[in-house]
């Protein structure tokens, strides 16, 4: 059933992460038959769309967030027309797919960029620093001159992944040339320059590609970073009175009009085809700009996911994305676990000495943040992350779940340093843990070494042994399990008209007067249904609920003698 216009408006979007989902041949990693083997579990789940992590041809430094051809899948992943079979696997069980796609950088192994390095530059020390390179292929990339005489990197940029943004190409002697390259992430990820039009034009190409395969959408990889400030002007601290748009590299007006030539794209197709973009912008006013009518559809909601287990916190993120997002007539997205986040249940879970853990920065340097080696008490956390997302498919809009997390599953530490692949541990020399830990392969079943993922012996990252008790399978089987508390909320969200997607003319979300610890919250009754009311336990007491509400969905135990109890969503029919 759809309430509103647009499926994207209220759709629930299940994030695959290929490496880690299902292994078809047994090499220890996931690819695109071993997805479509799945693609059952996807639909008894509920989902209605897939959106895919990067699927093309990589040296996958950074798992495949360095791509060198964009019009082809990675051979570790399949071929073209394994890809199409699983768009049509995907089509027939109702579900949409999204893949991302990568504009901000190219790998260093891209036809492009192996071009410009086979145009070395030339050392001449009468050239100014910060002088852009502009020669041949170059022009599509930013190579810059560096200060001193070329010996020290153009400006103090810091790079996502640890260092600085620069690295120095050789010149024709292979002598170090004075000229350096941009590259936000990893020096494998050199950024290309979005005002070159034979960029833009090459990308519409790349968008054309995929769409006329029958891919629903795109999700955008680093939606905020194109387009950086003039000159180059270097790196300044962001500071309480100005928080946003400080960095040159983030946020800076004219990545505008990249999307709204996108949207044009996509506005080509029928049906047309869809946006969520990956920007991390605050405040939300700003945000929006990026989801204007002539932009894209949807962008994920990061303040939502950062947000400690803290009841105020969480209402104010509620409101300020509603309030952002109304502004521009967007739904608003709820998301709680990606690929580049420790998974919820550890987030949410209290240290062992009872303290409550520090909410996440908005950045991608989480594991510094937080410290992982503090003993944390998994068992709360697990039943928090439970009630955080009955929580989040009760709100208004799209709702994202990233694979594994409707099996509660925890971030995983115990990896050994030698096979840790994120460029951001290397980079940092171990002081940033990287992500890894949400990246190990899903646990199915019990029927080999690795869960299910293959049926080899091995996966590319090592499972827990604790996670026997967490497959698929062994979750099916009970029904007080994570996997059984998601699946139904999902089949009660579809068939509870009050819980649909947006109306953007009306109210869509009343909240309750509670203690603040207390997150409560009336979904208004629409067409011939109930008003539904959800009400999430941040505290430490148990909450007493309103008399005579009707109980439709709930963890075990979470209510005692009509009382709440703490670390629990209800969803009650008001
Ligand atoms: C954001 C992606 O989600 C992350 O995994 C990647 O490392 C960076 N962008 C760079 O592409
Ligand atoms: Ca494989």
């Amino acid at each position: 059933m759809q309430r509103t216009q647009h499926w994207w408006q209220e759709a629930v979007v299940y994030q695959v992460y290929p490496r880690s989902f299902a292994d078809s041949n047994g090499d220890g990693i996931g690819d695109i038959k071993g997805i479509q083997s799945r693609v059952p579990h996807l639909a008894d789940l509920g989902v209605d769309a897939l959106w895919l992590s990067p699927h093309y041809v990589s040296p996958m430094l950074d798992a495949g967030y360095d791509v060198a051809d964009y019009r082809d899948v990675d051979p570790i992943f399949g071929n073209l027309s394994d890809f199409q079979e699983l768009i049509n696997t995907l089509h027939e069980a109702g579900i949409k797919m999204l893949v991302d796609i990568v504009p901000n950088h190219t790998s260093w192994e891209h036809a492009w960029f192996k071009e410009a390095l086979a145009h070395p530059p030339i050392n001449d020390p009468a050239v100014p620093a910060l002088t852009r390179y502009t020669e041949g292929p170059w022009a599509r990339y930013h190579l810059l001159r560096g200060r001193e005489n070329g010996t020290v990197e153009p400006n103090q940029w810091p790079s996502v992944f640890g260092g600085l943004t620069w690295h120095q190409v050789p010149d024709a002697a292979g002598e170090p040339s004075g000229w350096w390259y941009l590259h936000i992430f990893d020096k494998s990820q050199p950024d290309l320059d979005w005002t070159n039009p034979e960029v833009r034009s090459e990308f519409l190409g790349h968008l054309k590609f995929w769409f006329d395969m029958g891919v629903d959408g795109f999700r955008i990889d680093v939606a905020h970073g194109l387009a950086k400030a003039e000159g180059y002007p270097d790196f300044t601290q962001p500071t309480a009175s100005d928080p946003t748009n400080h960095v040159a590299y983030w946020d800076q007006d004219p990545v505008h009009e990249i999307w709204r030539e996108w949207r044009e794209v996509a506005e080509q197709y029928d049906p047309p085809r869809v946006f969520v973009a990956e920007a991390w912008v605050n405040p939300a006013e700003r945000n929006a700009l990026y989801l204007r009518h002539d932009e894209l559809h949807t962008g994920f909601n990061f303040p939502y996911l950062t947000a400690a287990w803290n009841g105020k916190a969480l209402r104010r993120v509620i409101d300020e994305s509603l309030h952002g997002n109304y502004l521009v007539g967007a739904p608003t997205t709820w998301v709680l676990e990606n690929h580049d986040v420790w998974r919820a249940a550890t987030r949410y879970a209290p240290l062992a000495n009872g303290e409550e853990a520090a909410s996440l920065d908005a950045n991608l340097d989480i594991s510094k943040s937080a410290n992982w080696s503090e003993p944390r008490n998994l068992e709360i956390g697990v039943h928090r992350a439970r009630a955080g997302i009955m929580t989040m498919l009760a709100l208004p809009g799209t709702a994202y779940i990233y694979q594994g997390q409707e099996l509660g599953l925890e971030e995983v530490f115990d990896i050994p340093d030698e096979l840790r692949q994120d460029p951001a541990f290397a980079n940092t020399g171990g002081e940033n843990l990287g992500r890894d830990g949400c990246r190990v392969p899903l646990p199915w079943d019990n029927t080999s070494e690795t869960f299910g993922f293959n049926s080899a012996e091995k996966s590319w990252l090592p499972q827990p042994r604790r996670w026997a008790s967490k497959t698929v399978a062994a979750q099916l089987g009970d029904e007080t399990s994570c996997l059984n508390l998601v699946r139904n909320a999902l089949k009660l969200r579809k068939n509870l008209p009050a819980l649909g997607g947006i109306s953007l003319d009306s109210v869509d979300l009343i909240w309750d007067e509670t203690p603040a610890d207390i997150v409560s919250f009336v979904r208004p009754a629409r067409k011939d249904g109930h008003a539904i009311r959800i009400v999430m336990n941040m505290g430490k007491a148990s909450y007493a609920l309103p008399a005579g509400d009707v109980l439709l969905a709930s963890s075990e135990d979470a209510i005692v003698a009509g009382e709440l109890t703490a670390n629990n969503t209800v969803w009650l029919q008001a």
